[in-house]
């Protein structure tokens, strides 16, 4: 057998797994950008060995599968995919093709929203039947987990009869909670936001949808022959109450295009949405049969897929991390490398399941790349002639601290060990960490040799280390300077507001930021205390998880309050009480371009205290963009939907 033959079955194997993987089970095997750099390196051998092309090869399908679980659908209209481009020259050689057939188009560029195609039937505007993309021709019947979505309308406002599609997609708030949640549970972490919005549309149980806050965001029409352009169809589509991405612009040209695409690859974090690139279509709805379809693509559209930043270094070693509640994380220590804007010595390597799904090996070369652009982690083993000498990764048994033997529940282990000193070190850190207590001269090195000494084992030898101060002076490396500072320090934390106490307790599931909404629901932890389940999980933000585990830490330090308060640490929260008479209050503001005179996250504090609700995207129904210099798609955007646009010379009137 030939080296591309070989290579050839090598790439149908391993990208058939990967859309099995991704489709089906809703955890990818592959990263996105890792599939279609081998689909490409596919496509290219089939073209110049056609006689090895293989009727099963994912060149020839639209991927995705249908389950038993749920009733078949059979598309009216394939749902087919979009060919893929990945630079600006594909993009012009995109417009060519498409000039050729069809001279001096303009183009509708949307953002590609990275959720769930889904084909919705509407007859007499009344929602019929929803159903997935499945394998393109026949798809899930998924009605009554979409009829959950609250902004997708089950009657529109008009009586129309037609077929609509567009992405469902999870939020990325909604995704970090449900993670937590999740991990609260010790069930397995979904990836990303896609593979949640997938699997929940997947679940059986359209009451386990309904929490799950899934959105809709619609962009095309099936059978589109009584309109003449795609930005009609979206007006349409907003005037019946359906929603549609409110950051999409036609464009007059190629140049504009490759403008529009370059500043969303810039600015692509900043939503509350995952978005893998942006689809390009013509506008002239008329041009679309003249231009035609192959089998799996339409010829008039194309997706332009982001880059994920990524960097090529050598795994150096594996250690292992022991968290707060015990669980054990596996990480890489990588040869430093430098990726968008920092230096890389680590990755998470999550799991076993993960090291064992990348085949991670103390040695290998491997891809990185920041997930979410935070953590670092691991895209891509490569499999070099020396990685075969390596050994594999092989899971401890044992907890690194403590030696206890760790347990597993679904892909995670844990030391179940009350008194792990990694664990109860863990706890002491988070709790001095800059968003909780804020003991910001007790480093980990400090911490690590207090605790060795046997000065501190929980939160409150903290506050007894001034009891030590002779002690504490004594130790090597630590003049009397020091000591004092790390004193100053922990004495003027008792002061902190307590939201950032709260935090600093390490209630499971509650974040920063779940801190700050209860310290600001109940301004005191007596109050806290005696809250409810039913009281907590009717706040805006806090669900189900967070409200039990509240209580239950109660429950189980009925005495915290008192040890808290004996040492004189402030339980109160100090912020302003949130206003209900203001301007702002209960108004919807974005906030967009520079602002001189307050920075962004001070402007956004200080509109909620005023009552408003700061949002990242513009829509209809926005009451008021804030607007500082060098304001791009936003300001057109307000000025196009006839939002009040305040600029900051008027803001500082308005904030007082
Ligand atoms: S149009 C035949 N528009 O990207 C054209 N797709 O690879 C159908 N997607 O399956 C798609 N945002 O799941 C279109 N504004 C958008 C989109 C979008 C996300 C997804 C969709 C589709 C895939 C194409």
């Amino acid at each position: 057998m030939s080296a591309s033959q070989k290579r050839i079955e090598e790439l149908v194997r391993i990208l058939n797994k990967a859309n099995i993987d991704y489709f089906k089970n809703d955890n990818p095997s592959l990263g996105d950008n890792e599939y279609d750099h081998l689909l490409q390196e596919l496509k290219r051998l089939e073209e110049e060995h056609p006689k090895f092309l293989s009727p099963n090869s994912p060149t020839q399908k639209v991927g995705g599968f249908v389950s038993e679980k749920f009733e078949k659908v059979i598309h009216k209209q394939p749902m087919l995919s979009l060919n893929n481009a990945f630079s600006a020259d594909d993009l012009r050689k995109f417009d060519e093709r498409i000039q050729k057939e069809y001279p001096n188009p303009t183009y509708s560029c949307e953002l590609k929203i990275d959720g769930l195609a889904v084909n919705l039937e509407y007859i007499d505007g009344k929602l019929n039947v929803a159903s997935t993309r499945g394998d393109g021709q026949v798809g899930e019947n998924i009605t009554e987990n979409i009829k959950t979505i609250k902004t997708l309308p089950h009657q529109l406002s008009k009586p129309l009869s037609f077929e609509v599609r567009g992405e469902v997609y999870m939020p990325k708030k909604s995704f970090e909670k449900l993670n937590e949640e999740r991990k609260a549970n010790e069930e397995m972490l979904f990836q990303n936001p896609r593979n949640a919005a997938a699997g929940t549309l997947r679940q059986l149980d359209s009451k386990i949808v309904a929490k799950r806050n899934l959105n809709i965001f619609l962009y095309n029409l099936v059978d589109a022959k009584d309109y003449n352009y795609q930005h009609e169809v979206l007006a349409l589509f907003e005037e019946l109450g359906l929603n549609t991405n409110p950051l999409g612009r036609i464009v007059k040209n190629v140049e504009e295009m490759i403008a529009y695409v370059s500043e969303f690859e810039r600015q692509k974090n900043e939503l509350d949405y995952e978005i893998d690139g942006i689809v390009i279509k013509v506008n002239e709805l008329k041009a679309h049969e003249t231009i035609g379809y192959t089998s799996k693509h339409p010829k008039w559209a194309i997706a332009y897929k982001f880059q994920a930043e990524q960097a090529t270094t050598k795994i150096l070693g594996i250690t292992f991390q022991v968290g707060r509640t015990g669980s054990i994380t596996p990480v890489c220590e990588l040869e430093p490398v430098f990726l968008s804007g920092s230096t890389i010595k680590r990755a998470t390597l999550h799991n076993e399941d993960y090291c064992k799904l990348k085949d991670i090996r103390i040695g290998a070369s491997v891809v990185i790349q920041k997930a979410g652009d935070v953590i670092p982690e691991v895209a891509e083993t490569i499999k070099d002639e020396e990685f075969y000498q390596l050994e594999a990764f092989t899971m401890i048994n044992n907890c690194p601290s403590c030696d206890f033997e760790l347990v597993k529940k679904d892909a995670e282990h844990f030391c179940l060990n009350k008194s792990c000193p990694e664990k109860e070190l863990a706890s002491l850190r988070h709790f001095c960490e800059r968003n909780a207590m804020n003991i910001e001269s007790m480093g980990e090195k400090i911490l690590e040799q207090f605790y060795e000494k046997g000065f501190l084992k929980n939160i409150f030898d903290i506050y007894e280390l001034k009891n030590r101060y002779e002690e504490l002076i004594e130790l090597p490396g630590l003049g009397v300077k020091s000591i004092q500072k790390i004193l100053d320090n922990v004495e003027s934390s008792k002061n902190n507001s307590l939201d950032k106490l709260l935090f600093g307790l390490g209630i499971r599931n509650v974040g920063a930021k779940a801190a700050k909404v209860l310290a600001k629901s109940f301004r005191s932890l007596e109050r806290l205390s005696q809250a409810t389940a039913e009281e907590l999980n009717a706040i805006m933000d806090i669900g189900e998880i967070i409200s039990f585990n509240v209580t239950i830490f109660f429950q189980e330090n009925p005495a915290i309050i008192e040890k808290i308060k004996s040492y004189g640490i402030n339980t109160v929260y100090d912020g302003v009480e949130i206003k209900t008479d203001h301007f702002f209050s209960g108004k919807s503001v974005v906030i967009t371009g520079t602002l001189e005179n307050i920075k962004r996250n001070e402007l956004t504090e200080t509109l909620e205290n005023l009552g408003a609700k700061v949002l990242n995207s513009v829509s209809k129904k926005l009451d008021f963009l804030i607007c500082g210099k060098e304001a791009g798609t936003k300001l057109d955007k307000a000025k196009e939907f006839g939002v009040r646009i305040i600029e900051e010379e008027e803001l500082k009137g308005l904030i007082v």
